[in-house]
């Protein structure tokens, strides 16, 4: 056996060896292991190291400090894990080390980005001819569909944004929602339109823009609504907005980070009802997909706004007859991480997707319903795959939050939801509940227990469990 051989098979094992170990540990990595990161930070030897040795060191000190949230326990941010075809993928396609940016350096690439994008627009019920890229986020996807947008406004008024940039262009006015995420601000600074300068419509107490409140709209101008809002799964209305936006000549572009997803579920479009008229579209891959980090992806209704927005050229880089991936995306070179996005849909089909975002929204529907049944104050209404749970007052909510976290059992996280503090749970991961997780579930949720649960004693101790009922007590 060739000595790479026998280095891919060793790290196969240990590979499996900690999606194994996965169950039995606590889902933050032990004080112990984030101690021994320290063994990692020498000097870089001058003499080489057997990759055989690097690897151990990795795995041996590095996987204890790796937050478990490729588990299925893991309900903070909206974090996936990694569906197996997904992860088998992205090694093989580590193995192929493909640059994805032009066809000429892979063909292979080039085709799955193609075939992934027809299926996912037709899972989204996104129009014929609608076309897109693959980067690293949706923060990235927000960019590029912003971007596009820019340019396609710009255009429109005379003005040639790519070559002029934006000093003396014709000002764009951008509207959002009140509870719009960080990420499509972050964007529209990077892109020039700053992120405060937009017009912030009211939202309702589920963080949809209030309908009637957006402003008249007059002169190029870009609506970005949310499908999914990150706290509450909320969706705003955008069958309305769309029509109202596109009447008066403005571009919507919506950040649908997970909750686009929602359309591939037949149980869950509704929600999603219209958003399939905008005119451009981010989402993640890496989070209710199920793919490996990082994996986002950008539509783009009339994808020639994308690639009059990136497109470049240099003598060097060949143009194919076809689409070059490169001509879509912020990046030249780039991963090929259509890959993955094409094995997770094929693995799953269409029947396994609804099938993972019905049953991760079912999951949070239990949490909520658990939640209530304790005594607790649910803040949303659960309409996904979010859940957002108050425990009392803003301290005592933080000390759950906080034992959660040190328990072990599941990691969920904060934040504060139109001035109440609260606990987030997001279920995001394909994995499905096992029995001893289902009590920890319970646990979490506040309710008594049913049984003792054997094992580890992490388990067995939960302060999680003294908290809730103290604070219960206390309030
Ligand atoms: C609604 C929404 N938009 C954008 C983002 C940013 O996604 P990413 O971290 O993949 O860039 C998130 C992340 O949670 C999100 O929930």
């Amino acid at each position: 056996m060739s000595e790479l051989r026998h280095l891919l098979n060793v790290t196969a094992k240990r590979a499996a060896r900690y999606l194994e170990s996965l169950s039995q540990r606590t889902v933050a990595p032990a004080p112990e292991a984030l101690n021994r990161l320290k063994e990692l930070d020498h000097p870089l030897p001058v003499e080489p190291t057997d990759p055989a040795r690097v690897l151990a060191l990795l795995d041996e000190v590095g996987s204890p400090a790796t937050v478990a949230s490729a588990g299925g326990r893991f309900f903070g941010f909206v974090v996936g894990g990694t569906v197996p075809a997904a992860l088998a993928a992205n090694w093989l396609a580590g193995a192929w080390d493909q640059c994805a940016g032009l066809f000429a350096l892979s063909p292979v690439s080039a085709a799955l980005e193609e075939i992934a994008l027809g299926w996912l627009v037709d899972l989204f019920g996104l129009s014929a001819g609608t076309g897109g890229a693959f980067v690293t986020g949706a923060t990235m996807a927000n960019f590029s569909g912003l971007a596009a947008a820019r340019h396609a406004l710009l255009a429109q008024a005379g003005w040639d944004v790519e070559a002029q940039g934006l000093f003396g262009a014709p000002p764009i006015t951008v509207i959002v929602g009140e509870e719009v995420h960080a990420s499509p601000l972050k964007a529209l600074g990077l892109l020039g339109l700053g992120r405060k300068r937009v017009i912030r419509v009211p939202a309702d107490g589920q963080g949809r823009m209030r309908v009637g409140a957006p402003p008249r709209i007059s002169g190029p101008t870009i609506v970005c609504i949310q499908a999914g809002n990150v706290n509450t799964g909320a969706f705003d209305s955008a069958a309305e907005i769309c029509s109202e936006a596109h009447a008066a000549g403005a571009w919507v572009h919506v950040d649908g980070a997970f909750g686009l997803w929602a359309a591939a579920s037949p149980a869950r479009a509704h929600l999603a009802t219209g958003i399939n008229q905008a005119d451009s579209w981010a989402t993640d891959a890496h989070k209710w997909l199920n793919v490996p980090y990082d994996s986002g992806i950008v539509f783009v209704r009339h994808p020639r706004h994308l690639h009059a927005a990136m497109a470049f050229s240099a003598p060097y880089l060949v143009q194919g007859e076809g689409r070059e991936p490169e001509h879509y995306t912020p990046e030249m070179s780039r991963r090929a991480r259509g890959v993955e996005v094409w094995a997770a849909l094929l693995s799953l089909g269409r029947s396994g997707l609804a099938d993972l975002v019905e049953r991760t929204c079912h999951y949070a529907t239990r949490f909520a319903a658990g939640l209530r049944a304790a005594g607790w104050e649910v803040l949303n209404d659960v309409v996904l795959n979010q859940v957002l749970v108050s425990f009392g007052d803003a301290e005592t909510t933080r000390r759950v939050i906080a034992a959660i976290q040190s328990d072990g059992t599941c990691w969920c996280g904060g934040t504060v939801w139109q001035g109440r503090t609260a606990m987030r749970i997001s279920v995001s991961s394909w994995q499905r509940l096992k029995p001893t997780w289902s009590e920890a579930l319970q646990r979490c949720c506040g309710l008594p227990r049913q049984k003792a649960i054997g094992g580890n004693s992490w388990r067995n101790s939960s302060p999680l469990l003294l908290l809730t009922r103290r604070s219960r007590s206390s309030r």
